[in-house]
């Protein structure tokens, strides 16, 4: 399995940050100790869906400053043990550099067995940051033309970036509005139009938004709990059947 592991889109609000906190949380249910990295600078929210936003005072930016040691900056999640945090700086202009964000892993990672990094949207420079240590990007993908576009478009770039491991992520899928909007005739047509290999479908969830938003752990939905397990099984090598949403 690779070690690190980034969750990115191009679109905003396709949800990387719950994809990523939920993969979390699922790797952590499976034994695992988890690093999550939120890169998505001033506009940070992996620390309220983790249930630490009360208690942060150090930022990644703090201790790339040397304003604090490197163990400041990683928080417990509050609900999942094994699950842990490092949060994106405070400020956009704080802004991390790819070298910085690799040191960084390379200086924790031996005390995780998997990092994920919550990318920002968009393409631009805090993309380039959080994908550059990465072996593996999952892309996030929600069953709207103008999402679709954004992953073709990150899929594009992470190529040049000559990143492999590439795998897409459809988030929020609801079988009713599938059929009813009739953007796509079905999954495939996704797939082929993005070009990346389908690792895994999570439904639209009330429940895991009430819950991750509230930075409390999900166990109402055991259709999506299922899905953010298989997504985890399936990048550990396991031959999963896709969840049926
Ligand atoms: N599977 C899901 N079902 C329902 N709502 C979801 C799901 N995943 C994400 N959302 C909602 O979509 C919005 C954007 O999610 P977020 O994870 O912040 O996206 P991003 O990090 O890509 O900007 C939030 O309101 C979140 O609660
Ligand atoms: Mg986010």
């Amino acid at each position: 399995m690779s070690k690190v592991l980034v969750v990115t889109s191009g679109k905003g609000g396709t949800g990387k940050s719950t994809v990523a906190a939920s993969l979390g949380a699922a790797f952590a249910n499976r034994n695992k100790r988890v690093l999550l990295i939120d890169c998505d600078s001033g506009m940070r929210g992996l620390d309220i869906m983790l249930g630490v936003s009360k208690s942060l005072v150090f930022d990644i930016a703090d201790a790339v400053s040397g304003n604090c040691k490197t163990e400041h900056i990683i928080y417990p999640c509050a609900h999942t043990e094994g699950l842990f945090l490092v949060p994106a700086p405070q400020k956009a202009e704080d802004e991390l550099s790819p070298e910085v964000l690799s040191q960084f892993i390379d200086s924790v990672k031996n005390q995780y067995d998997i990092i994920i990094i919550d990318s920002p949207a968009g393409v631009g420079k805090g993309f380039e940051t959080a994908v550059y240590p990465a072996q593996a990007c999952l892309v996030v993908a929600n069953a709207e033309p103008t999402s679709v576009r954004g992953c073709a478009n990150v899929r594009k770039r992470l190529m040049e970036l000559q990143k492999e491991n590439i795998r897409l992520v459809i988030n929020r899928l609801s079988k009713r509005n599938f059929f009813k909007l009739n953007f796509y005739p079905d999954l495939d047509a996704i797939i082929d139009e993005t070009q990346i290999q389908l690792i895994g479908v999570v439904p639209e969830s009330a429940q895991v938004v009430a819950a991750i938003q509230k930075g409390i752990v999900c166990t109402a939905d055991s259709k999506a709990l299922t899905a953010f397990d298989r997504i985890a099984g399936r990048l550990e090598g396991e031959s999963l059947p896709l969840a049926v949403c």
